[in-house]
């Protein structure tokens, strides 16, 4: 075997109080890829569909960072070519740099047999968003290679679990970031009343995730004093909708990964109402593209046969 087609998701990372260390997996929108070994030394990125200007050099894209990653630690020398098919909107916090990093290291697991366990491809995956966010953050690959919820138990070593998670119905507005990415203005110096509420909030996201209990998810997942004060702060319409949504029948909302998308849970049939309103509501900013209903979603990247 020496070539592997895959489907990677679109995965909103944080989930409101989780920074850095939830993340959930989406039904849609996803990117595809096909990597096929060669005889060379070469190592090459191809990119097509919705280029975006992103890079091919393998020291700018994450998926070629994490490559070079698993090479590294593996001490692999191979030729292959990585092709990405693109049809997410990348830059909007739909952990897209995520989904390319976790199909590389999925798919060379497979080709070339290295029976790597999840906590490994996770921990080398999560360096190729080095080259996004100059972070090594886990949580938008651990969510893209496993599916369904994910809670990273610890950084180091790292240490992974996916929770199953009932489909919620999402409607997302998928706005670009106006800059390369906030992470460097999010402090953890929250003062003691934002931290316990914080501590709670995440508490409270895996008990209803347990109990299935969509309402509890809702209530919890719209609460963060960490990151979405800042990535808030650069969406001028952001609180104003946050409200509309949630009086309208949204059991929560929040800003999806780095931002600027934002995204909201509610019952399949709301999902066209909350739709219109992001619409309406973001129209008029000039890094909106559109509004995506999708769902969350238990099966992270998989191989098309
Ligand atoms: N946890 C990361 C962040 C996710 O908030 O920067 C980026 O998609």
């Amino acid at each position: 075997m020496n070539f592997i087609k895959l489907k990677s998701p679109a995965t909103t990372a944080n989930v409101g109080p989780g920074y850095d260390i939830f993340a959930m997996s989406l039904g849609e929108p996803y990117d595809e890829f096909i990597i096929t070994l060669n005889n060379t030394d070469v190592i090459k990125i191809d990119i097509y569909g919705e280029t975006q200007n992103i890079p091919a050099s393998l020291n700018d894209n994450t998926a070629g960072l994490a490559i070079l990653e698993l090479f590294k630690r593996k001490n692999i020398t191979q030729g292959l070519t990585f092709e990405i098919n693109k049809k997410m909107p990348s830059g909007c916090g739909l952990g897209t740099t995520g989904a390319s990093a976790s199909a590389a290291i999925f798919g060379l697991n497979k080709l070339l047999n290295l029976n790597l366990g999840l906590n490994e491809l996770v921990d080398i995956a999560r360096y190729g968003e080095i080259a996004s966010g100059g972070s090594p953050h886990a949580d938008n690959v651990a969510a893209a290679l496993m599916g369904g919820f994910v809670l990273i138990k610890n950084y180091h070593p790292i240490d992974v679990i996916k929770l199953e998670m009932p489909e919620i119905p999402v409607v997302l507005a998928v706005i670009r970031k106006s800059q390369r990415t906030t992470r460097g203005f999010i402090t953890y110096e929250i003062g003691q009343e934002k931290l316990k509420e914080q501590m709670a909030r995440c508490s409270s996201v895996i008990h209803a995730i347990h109990t299935r209990d969509i309402k509890e998810f809702g209530r919890a997942i719209s609460v963060d004093h960490i990151a979405e004060p800042v990535r808030g702060a650069v969406i001028p319409e952001y609180i104003e909708t946050k409200l509309k949504l949630l009086q309208t029948g949204a059991y929560g909302c929040n800003i999806s990964g780095g931002g600027s998308s934002v995204f909201c849970i509610c019952e399949a049939e709301k999902q066209d109402e909350l739709a219109d309103i992001m619409q309406k509501n973001f129209k008029n900013n000039s890094n909106f593209i559109r509004v995506i209903k999708t769902k969350t979603s238990n099966k992270g990247v998989f191989e098309v046969i």
